[in-house]
């Protein structure tokens, strides 16, 4: 089958929404998702959305601290291009009937590095709030039609049209190649939007929830668009460890609040690695301390103890920690809880404007799959809903004011060749973890010149197997996920390979110190 749209949005989180909300409501909207709205990872987040509204702040003062949280790699106009577009996207979600907390009192949440408590929010469930609330309001609107259960194959690439060709000679984006109910449809558009979110399922331990498979960081990196930045993967140093929840955050927010880091043996060791600081101290730096403590007494978790908060509070202000880390019998007003860093943020991707604009005509990217150079080589907490928010928005209404109509041609459905079921899952299984096992292990938080070469062997012999099945096997969604953890892993650690020194997030003991003037990491395929 082949649908035609104006513009074709992939990914459901706040990024893609926001851009679908936004177009005119003479623009046909397709919003694919691949799994149940609400989505992405949008869903989970629980600090919330950084924004420059309070009295006593300014948009100087927050770009001043996305810059220090960057280690010099900030774009400083693209910051201060999305920051002070912060105050526009609250009031937005205000209209769309997703008040935040904090807006108008100057109260909103405090986060490490921020010099401000700009963190506005919904409790501790800002992300499920906004998801459900923009979920809904994409479902009464005419224009938009979702799709779910909806996943990105390629995107659909051809000769250019009256718009030029972009940076990749005889290029331009068409639409994309969806299956869907087990069948591959072909999906043309005038405008594709990627807003498919992050990664975070490469590594063995993180906060993100299943979906997150670099799917579209691997597509537009299929489709020869450079990415930057990639060894820049945030670990949150706080998500819950305990045997039945590995992927549970336990918000930055409750350090706002004065919960405090604690070893084993009761000692509060922030003290030792950022006095000055302490646990609020930017992310980098907080994982990388609590990963030092863990080596250096060989334990596997640190606590955060939030006692001082007391029950009331803990449970109004916080009622998702609350509620999830007492159902597993932690009770987090008379007991510390544990917890270890995992993955979390994906600070690179895919080239883009604040508008999405990548190199190829045809397609933007937004949210967290690409890389606008807000969060330079470490994103401050909070300021990534604030980016998916703006870029939506902005994506929008650049489409809205050049207009995009779906291509007249006809394009080839997807051939199946002699392509057979999978009849081992084993085959996916086991790739999925030792990539999974082998980002955890060598390319961490802590990397070497040695890890970051032995992991790459080791994903290319598993990108070669995976490549091979992709060809031989029909097409189904572990078997897509996976071909697309792979190349975005191999970009990861081709990406670290790249970077000389040790900044923000890249931490290599091989070379530690930072190299001057500061560089960007851009590869392609
Ligand atoms: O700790 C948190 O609530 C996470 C916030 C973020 O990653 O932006």
């Amino acid at each position: 089958m082949t649908r035609r749209c104006d513009v074709l949005v992939i990914g459901a989180g706040l990024a893609g929404m926001a851009c679908a909300l936004e177009l005119p409501s003479r623009m046909s909207v397709i919003l694919l998702s691949k799994v149940r709205l609400p989505a992405g990872s949008t869903c989970l987040a629980q600090g919330g959305l950084a924004a420059p509204v309070a009295p006593d702040d300014s948009i100087d003062l927050h770009i001043a601290d996305t810059v220090a949280a960057g280690g010099d790699l900030v774009d400083r106009a693209v910051a201060r291009r999305i920051i002070s577009s912060g105050p526009a996207l609250v009031e937005k979600l205000r209209s769309w009937g997703v008040p935040l907390e904090g807006t108008d009192n100057g109260l909103g949440g405090m986060e490490g590095g921020h010099s401000r408590r700009r963190v506005l929010h919904h409790t501790d469930r800002t992300g499920r709030w906004i998801s459900e609330n923009l979920a809904g309001l994409c479902r009464t609107r005419p224009n938009i039609e979702i799709m779910e259960g909806a996943f990105a194959i390629n995107l659909i690439t051809g000769p250019p049209g009256a718009e030029g060709s972009g940076d990749i000679p005889g290029h331009r984006c068409l639409g994309a190649y969806v299956l869907m109910g087990g069948e591959v449809h072909t999906f043309l558009s005038g405008e594709t939007v990627i807003a498919t979110g992050g990664a975070g399922k490469v590594y063995r331990y993180t906060s993100n929830d299943d979906w997150a498979t670099g799917d579209g960081i691997a597509m537009a990196w299929r489709a020869g668009l450079p990415v930057r930045n990639m060894e820049f993967f945030q670990f949150h140093p706080t998500c819950l460890f305990h045997p039945e929840r590995r992927n549970f955050l336990v918000t930055e927010a409750l350090r706002g609040e004065g919960a405090v880091l604690l070893n084993l043996r009761g000692e509060r060791f922030m003290e030792r690695y950022d006095p000055a600081q302490m646990e609020l101290a930017p992310r980098d730096v907080v994982a990388r301390a609590i990963d030092s403590e863990m080596k250096r007494l060989g334990d596997d978790h640190v606590l955060l103890d939030a006692r001082s908060l007391g029950r009331k509070r803990l449970e109004e202000r916080f009622p998702e920690v609350t509620e999830n880390v007492s159902a597993l019998g932690i009770l987090p007003w008379e007991e510390p809880i544990p917890v270890v860093p995992a993955a979390h943020y994906c600070v690179g991707g895919v080239v883009a404007g604040v508008d999405g604009e990548t190199g190829m005509p045809g397609l933007r990217v937004i949210g967290e799959a690409s890389s606008t150079g807000l969060h330079g080589a470490n994103r401050l907490g909070s300021n990534s809903l604030l980016e998916a928010g703006v870029m939506g928005m902005e994506a929008a209404r650049v489409i809205a004011e050049k207009g995009a109509e779906p291509p007249t041609r006809t394009v080839g459905d997807w051939y199946f060749g002699r392509a057979t079921p999978l009849e081992e899952s084993v085959l996916i299984d086991h790739a999925w973890a030792a990539i999974r096992s082998t980002m955890w292990d060598y390319v961490g938080i802590i990397r070497t010149d040695r890890r970051l070469r032995r992991a790459l062997r080791i994903l290319e012999v598993i990108d070669a197997e995976i490549d091979e099945d992709y060809w031989r096997l029909i097409p189904d969604v572990e078997l897509l996920e996976l071909r697309n953890l792979s190349t975005t892993a191999r970009i990861i650690v081709l990406s670290a390979l790249s970077r000389r020194e040790s900044r923000g997030l890249h931490y290599n003991l091989d070379c530690r110190e930072p190299v001057n003037p500061p560089r960007d990491t851009i590869i392609r395929n």
